[in-house]
């Protein structure tokens, strides 16, 4: 065990229990932090193979009509530990995870006012996490937390790719810059997507991705968000230092805690090598162990789905646009003139549940088969949506015995249009319904302005709606995809029912307006940190203009590369987005959508660098074939990929589908190479993205 001392212990009468600064290391010695309390702030610092990476940082908490948590401090006890032990995901990346690490619990007394606070730090191989933790105690019970002042000392000013600190929304592409130039390009950061409470000109969200001019790639997140506001990063651009800001509620608070608690954990990761920090685990690891005795009911899942009809091509979720003005709750809809622009009918969804059913995928998703889409945009009122009533085009029992009998489940929606009581009111007769019919996964969505008005879609009080939606819906055997929700923070492992999130700019925004070509290099070292993201890739007619006249949006990426994402955007819940008639010009790219599983055995980062590209191969769970994904940015990519990890006793056919050679994102999107190669562990495969492009490959051995 690598911790140690650096102070022998201060032993004086009256003083037993006073301890000393402590180091605490990683499991192989190149992590250290740094813990101290100086001049009665509790401080820490943190080093990568003695490289810096956080410069001494002050810890504490405001609080609202009540002494800080800030200073006034002596560190009253240490105590220190080792773990070690392996694990199996439900769903993952690998079948397992190793969970190694020391650990400091620093155990602090404010003398003034009879406090106890706990700072604990866990250090791991590729990073560490803090957390505060506030023990059973008679002068702290009930408190108002007013700030969280965690600070992230920078060592320079370093590359980071960011996304502007908001409230409410998370679907911003992301900016790569200078930490200095942050304040200098908020402005055009925003003008994409604001929400109307972006706080700060150098406000930014986490998992913020850095890399330092010596090298180190530095990431900041949190994990285990429970109970407690989301933290954004603010930014003192001129010392170079982020100190944490937290989502307010209505009344401008910040979290409302009860001892004994903790706050979620804070997570700085770590290496020399990009592709350390998508293989990282850290934040999984600092969440809890599975909190559900059965899991068998949890499955991973590839879907279709009555989507990109209404996204890209202008179609309507609502029956009609004729409301009368009557109470939605009484209106008579087979009185309604119907527009004919309504995808989730029973004739729409049948062709795709047969779509579904002959090219092997588990669920079709049904968006806009309920009541309440006309009544949405007034949005007058906390009632929109009861989950229940269909709209009569929609027959829910006639459809979901037809999914069933060709072995095809429907998948539930709810918009909750972020009307949070209402959802809640018919949460359990909505999860109901799905088992009455048969569903058992939902995405859920939280598009809009909160209601109640003043709460923001990362606050302490949505986060605990997110997570009673999650455990509410395992009492009914129920997996949830909650769109638009708080950004993940690794609680799958302990609710893996959570299947998957939106939070962040999905494949969406590529037909609104477009996403940066290099968005897709980005997100695995973002976002993708906290679990895994429903991308909903697979568009393969990238000229919106083709598909709805009136789009202004154009899909910034290869074919091929739309391929290589369902490598690349882990996720053990992958849509394949685009319409059956576009996927039938293009069958043979398409067979790789059907190949691709969606829960693997072991991942491999073969090349990495943010921005730029990211190169990774996969082996399906319980067999033996490989997947290789490539995403690229701008500038393309050039890969020279050693087959080392295959089995070498064993020879393979690999389907290559790659970037024909005149292939651009933007001019020649849909130019395709689909070529066959036999391969073993010593092969080395040279291939090409085009910018903005990728390639896919399936590996299967030969028999
Ligand atoms: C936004 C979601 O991201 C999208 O997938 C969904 O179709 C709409 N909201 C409507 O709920
Ligand atoms: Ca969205």
């Amino acid at each position: 065990m690598h911790i140690d001392r650096i102070l022998p212990a201060f032993l004086l009468a009256g003083f037993a229990f006073v301890a000393n600064a402590e180091v605490v290391k990683s499991p192989d010695g190149k992590v250290a932090v740094d813990f101290d309390v100086k001049n009665g702030v509790p401080t820490y610092s943190m080093t990568f193979d003695g490289k810096t990476v956080i410069k001494p940082s002050a810890l504490g908490l405001e609080l609202v009509d009540a002494p800080n948590l800030i200073d006034g401090f002596r560190l009253k006890d240490t105590k220190t530990s080792e773990f070690d032990e392996t694990w199996q995901p439900v769903w993952g990346e690998t079948r397992d995870i190793r969970n190694h690490y020391n650990e400091l619990l620093a155990c602090l007394e404010q003398p003034e006012t009879g406090r106890l606070m706990n700072i604990r730090f866990r250090v791991y191989d590729d990073g560490m996490g803090f957390r505060y933790e506030f023990p059973l105690q008679d002068n702290l019970t009930y408190f108002v937390v007013k700030e969280e002042h965690s600070q992230f000392a920078m060592d320079g000013d370093h590359t980071a790719w960011w996304i502007a600190g908001d409230y409410d929304t998370q679907e911003y592409d992301y900016t790569e810059s200078k930490l200095s130039e942050i304040r200098y390009k908020m402005a055009e950061a925003i003008t994409s997507n604001a929400s109307q409470t972006q706080f700060s000109p150098t406000g930014v969200q986490t998992s913020l991705q850095m890399k330092t001019d010596n090298g180190l790639y530095i990431n900041i997140h949190e994990a285990a968000l429970v109970d407690y506001s989301c933290m954004h990063l603010n930014l003192d651009d001129k010392n170079m230092v982020f100190e944490s800001w937290l989502t307010p509620d209505a009344q401008g608070n910040k979290g409302h805690l009860q001892a004994p608690t903790h706050s979620p954990w804070r997570t700085v990761m770590v290496s020399d090598d990009a592709r350390d920090m998508l293989s990282s685990n850290l934040i999984l690891n600092l969440n809890d162990p599975c909190a559900y005795e059965d899991t068998s009911w949890i499955k991973p899942v590839k879907y279709v789905g009555v989507w990109w009809e209404m996204i890209g091509g202008g179609k309507q979720w609502s029956y009609t646009y004729d409301l009368p003005s009557v109470k939605l709750e009484t209106l008579d809809y087979s009185k309604t003139k119907p527009h004919g622009q309504h995808p989730a009918n029973n004739e729409n969804v049948k062709k795709y549940i047969d779509f579904a059913a002959e090219h092997g995928f588990d669920q079709v998703l049904v968006e806009g088969w309920n009541i309440g889409w006309e009544d949405w945009f007034g949005k007058s009122k906390d009632y929109v949506f009861d989950f229940q009533t269909p709209y009569p085009d929609f027959d829910i029992k006639m459809l979901n015995d037809y999914a069933h009998s060709k072995g095809v489940k429907l998948m539930m929606h709810h918009e909750t249009s972020g009307s949070i009581r209402n959802y809640e009111r018919h949460m359990e007769a909505a999860y109901n319904l799905m088992n009455k019919y048969g569903y058992n996964s939902v995405k859920s969505g939280y598009v809009g302005n909160m209601i109640p008005r003043g709460e923001h879609h990362y606050g302490q009080w949505l986060n605990n709606h997110y997570l009673y939606a999650v455990k509410e819906a395992a009492k009914h055997k129920i997996m949830v995809n909650a769109h638009e929700a708080v950004r993940p923070t690794g609680l799958c492992r302990t609710y893996p029912n959570l299947i998957g999130n939106e939070s962040a700019r999905g494949t969406e925004y590529e037909s609104f307006a477009g996403n940066k070509p290099s968005h897709t290099t980005v997100l695995p070292f973002t976002r993708l940190q906290g679990g895994p993201m429903d991308y909903t890739p697979g568009i393969f007619e990238m000229d919106m203009k083709k598909v709805n006249p009136n789009s202004q949006g154009h899909v910034n990426s290869t074919l091929a590369r739309q391929l290589a994402l369902y490598v690349t955007m882990y996720s053990p819940l992958q849509m394949a987005a685009d319409v059956p008639e576009v996927y039938n010009r293009f069958m043979d790219a398409f067979q790789f959508i059907k190949d691709v599983p969606v829960d693997w055995d072991d991942s491999h980062y073969l090349e990495a660098e943010p921005g730029q590209y990211i190169v990774a191969a996969r082996k399906a769970k319980g067999g033996d074939d490989w997947y290789i994904g490539c995403t690229s940015g701008e500038n393309g990519h050039v890969s020279d990929l050693s087959l080392d990890f295959l089995d070498p006793g064993k020879k393979y056919e690999a389907t290559i589908y790659a970037d024909a050679p005149d292939a651009h994102y933007l001019t020649n999107p849909q130019a395709y190479k689909i070529s066959k190669k036999k391969v073993t562990s010593k092969t080395r495969l040279k291939l090409k993205a085009a910018p903005g492009g990728g390639f896919a490959i399936s590996i299967k051995p030969l028999d």
